[in-house]
């Protein structure tokens, strides 16, 4: 996820689009540049690292007279944060200059298909191939808007567009599919960007740029077009908002929006990387070390907090589908172990900042006994994204509440996928169509889920004054009673325990009272009448319970105070599903208590120290 931003008007575009992408910096911030219109060229400069570096190297450039724009600020996804790689990117003759947010999926046969044609590329990422795609189009005689609409309808995946032309120095092109794309409108000038964030100060007039439409924009005017070349109309909208509520959209938290960002993370997830016709996973970051993978006799799962409990759900996935034997350690323990290592070991490293010290400390150990090592990191470019021998990033975009939970989905979501990849015969691939089938099934069923958002926050208010919580799960849900628990800590610090539900009656079903709620997930399933008699023992000691529950099950309501219903799904891949509500359920406790859930007391987003 990148921020993008375009300008034209009458004013200096370099320190509108500058202030823009400051604006835009939550979005991804490990490289940025703009390209600007000077004299008849396009004047491109990048630079590494936060926006504020990009302005330092253009100080005395501010008053270059240009009043035509574009700007980016990154999220890597493919490409390491490097000068190069940052955008924007152009075509060989740079004539063209765009910026790209999203994931173009089919670039790499777009490549080699334009280097074939004596494309010569300076990136390794997938956005420049659109500068050069065009640029073939109109080799081939296209005019600009012809060559544009065509390279759209060429290109497969998620992506919002701001271009500029040296032809046309007097038109902003702007297009989207999937990801965000805003025009505010201004008097004599036009911006455009991923969010509204950055019009703040400039104009509240907006229009939301639909999927497949295309908008010229010059400093008076706007047209925009359908990819059939049909006007559509324009609906401007009166904005009020302010800089933060403008990054968190129409969400009052961080933690909110990343819950509800849910679905799609799961499909930039397996984006690019599913073919659920033939069952196929391609995980483009472990090619290079696959026949290794094909020796490996054990997995070791190593992460903190959330990331552990993820691991902790990879633990069955591996067991089940890849039948290779693992184990997961806590890697603040796992450091100090005196683990044997005695076959080929795959040590997966899991984080999403990629920077937490424990878990760090748990791959160098891991490396120094001479474990293959992969990451599943979301930061692209950091320390253990780095060390790894190989590894899959998330594609999440940044999570900016400390409270971990679009992540946690994507870390499930890319641990499924290794488990489906690492599977020994080639003869489960009927098995595997089913279970890539049904991914792609969750972002609607989490869908689903979100739109009852409303039902949770009624039983948050029920249940927000009580000082203890017991979290039980079964098999797939044992973990997610570990991390449900966890959020209602982080956000509430309410004490909460998840715990797995066989053990319940070996100690905790001593602290069972009519003050101590149980939280109790149990979708029906293969072991849901094992967790139906731990429920009876905790009603037989008048304990609540709060249970989440699959859409159809009659039997639970006899039993629970209240049940909140989620689709049905496989039990490989009801953590997906199981954990939404327990989010939310700890959002709202949080909201309800009166505390910053964004900003929670004694906790920080990355862990850096022991
Ligand atoms: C989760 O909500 C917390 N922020 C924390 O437990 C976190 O998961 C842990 O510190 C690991 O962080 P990482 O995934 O960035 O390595």
């Amino acid at each position: 996820m990148c921020g993008i931003i375009g300008y034209i008007g009458k004013e200096k575009s370099l320190p509108i689009l500058i202030k823009g992408l400051k604006a835009l910096e939550y979005r991804g911030y490990d490289s940025a540049g703009i390209a600007l219109i000077v004299n008849n060229k396009i004047e491109t400069r990048k630079s590494v690292g936060q926006v504020k570096i990009l302005e330092q190297s253009l100080k005395n450039k501010f008053n270059l007279d240009s009043h035509i724009g574009i700007g980016h600020t990154r999220w890597a996804t493919h490409g390491i944060p490097n000068k190069p790689n940052a955008h924007p990117h152009s075509d060989c003759l740079k004539n063209i200059s765009v910026v790209h947010n999203g994931i173009i999926e089919n670039y790499k046969e777009l490549k080699k298909y334009l280097q074939k044609n004596g494309h010569h590329f300076l990136s390794d990422t997938d956005s420049e191939i659109i500068p050069h795609l065009i640029e073939d189009f109109i080799n081939k005689g296209k005019s600009f808007d012809r060559a544009l609409s065509d390279t759209i309808k060429m290109i497969k995946g998620a992506y919002a567009l701001v271009i500029i032309n040296i032809k046309t120095p007097k038109i902003l092109y702007a297009t989207k599919f999937s990801s965000p794309l805003v025009i505010g409108v201004g008097k004599g000038e036009n911006i455009i960007a991923s969010d509204s964030s950055a019009l703040v100060g400039r104009t509240k007039d907006v229009i939301y740029l639909k999927d497949g439409e295309i908008a010229k924009i010059s400093k008076k005017d706007i047209s925009i077009t359908n990819l059939k070349n049909k006007k559509t109309p324009i609906e401007i909208v009166r904005l009020e908002t302010d800089l933060e509520q403008a990054q968190k959209g129409d969400f009052p938290h961080f933690m909110l929006k990343e819950i509800f960002e849910g679905p799609e993370v799961i499909r930039l997830a397996y984006g690019g990387r599913i073919n659920s016709n033939d069952g196929e996973v391609k995980l483009g970051g472990l090619e290079e070390i696959m026949n290794e993978l094909k020796g490996i006799k054990r997995i070791m799962i190593l992460a903190c907090g959330t990331s552990y409990y993820a691991g902790l759900v990879g633990e069955y996935l591996f067991d089940e589908i890849a039948k290779i034997p693992t184990e997961v350690h806590f890697a603040s323990e796992f450091r100090y172990k005196n683990k044997p290592f005695n076959e080929k070991t795959l040590a997966i490293v899991i984080s999403q900042s990629g920077e937490t010290a424990d878990t760090l400390a748990a791959l160098q150990k891991a490396k120094k006994h001479g474990l293959l090592t992969i990451g599943i990191v979301n930061t692209v470019g950091s320390t253990i994204a780095r060390e790894t021998n190989a590894g899959v990033y998330n594609h999440a975009g940044p999570e900016i509440g400390v409270a971990s939970t679009k992540a946690f989905l994507s870390q499930l979501t890319i641990i499924f996928l290794i488990a489906i990849y690492l599977q020994k015969n080639e003869g489960n691939k009927n098995s595997s169509k089913k279970l890539l089938k049904e991914i792609e099934r969750i972002p609607k069923k989490i869908k689903i889920i979100l739109d009852q958002s409303k039902e949770i926050e009624k039983l948050a208010r029920k249940y927000k004054n009580y000082e203890n919580f017991l979290f039980l799960g079964r098999r797939y849900n044992y973990p997610v009673a570990l991390e449900g628990a966890l959020k209602l800590k982080e956000v509430s610090y309410i004490h909460a325990e998840g715990y797995c539900a066989g053990e319940m009656k070996h100690g905790p079903i001593a602290m069972i009272s009519s003050k101590f709620p149980t939280v109790a997930i149990i979708p029906q399933n293969g072991i849901s009448e094992k967790m139906f008699s731990n429920l009876e023992e905790i009603k037989a000691r008048k304990g609540l319970i709060f249970a989440i529950a699959t859409k159809g099950d009659n039997k639970i309501a006899s039993l629970a105070d209240d049940v909140f219903y989620i689709p049905k799904t496989i039990e490989l891949l009801e953590p997906l599903l199981t954990i939404v509500p327990l989010q939310l359920f700890a959002y709202y406790i949080g909201i309800k208590r009166g505390y910053d859930v964004d900003k929670p007391r004694n906790l920080a987003k990355s862990v850096t120290v022991e």
